[in-house]
């Protein structure tokens, strides 16, 4: 079964940008696209270890700010040419509240 945590509301994140929750799994940073779709990534790159919770959000993707790898924000793989992804986590929206689980997508 799915423990769910509940970290605020939609509004509480910036669109195309994130909030960072910190967890036991390590700090997490929940994405809000432009079309009000939540995502939940290790706020690490797998490049170096850069704050993807300050990267921009373009679509279902976000720039890393450090040396501008592209990972998908829904699995947390990095775009081609680069390889490599973080972890990733189900997150849902219910009546404007947003719910994280800490059990990983994809290790
Ligand atoms: S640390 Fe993210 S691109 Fe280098």
């Amino acid at each position: 079964m799915t423990d769910w945590i509940e970290i605020g509301t939609l509004e509480d994140i910036p669109r195309l940008g994130s909030r960072v929750v910190r967890t036991t799994q390590g700090d997490i940073a929940v994405f809000r696209t432009a079309e009000d779709e939540v995502f939940a990534l290790n706020d690490s790159c797998p490049h170096k270890g850069g704050p993807l919770s300050q990267g921009i959000v373009h679509g279902k993707r976000v720039t890393c700010p450090l040396h501008n790898w592209v990972l998908e924000l829904s699995d947390g793989t990095a775009v081609a040419p680069d390889q490599g992804h973080t972890a990733c986590f189900p997150v849902k929206v219910e009546d404007g509240i947003v719910r994280l689980s800490l059990q990983r997508q994809h290790t």
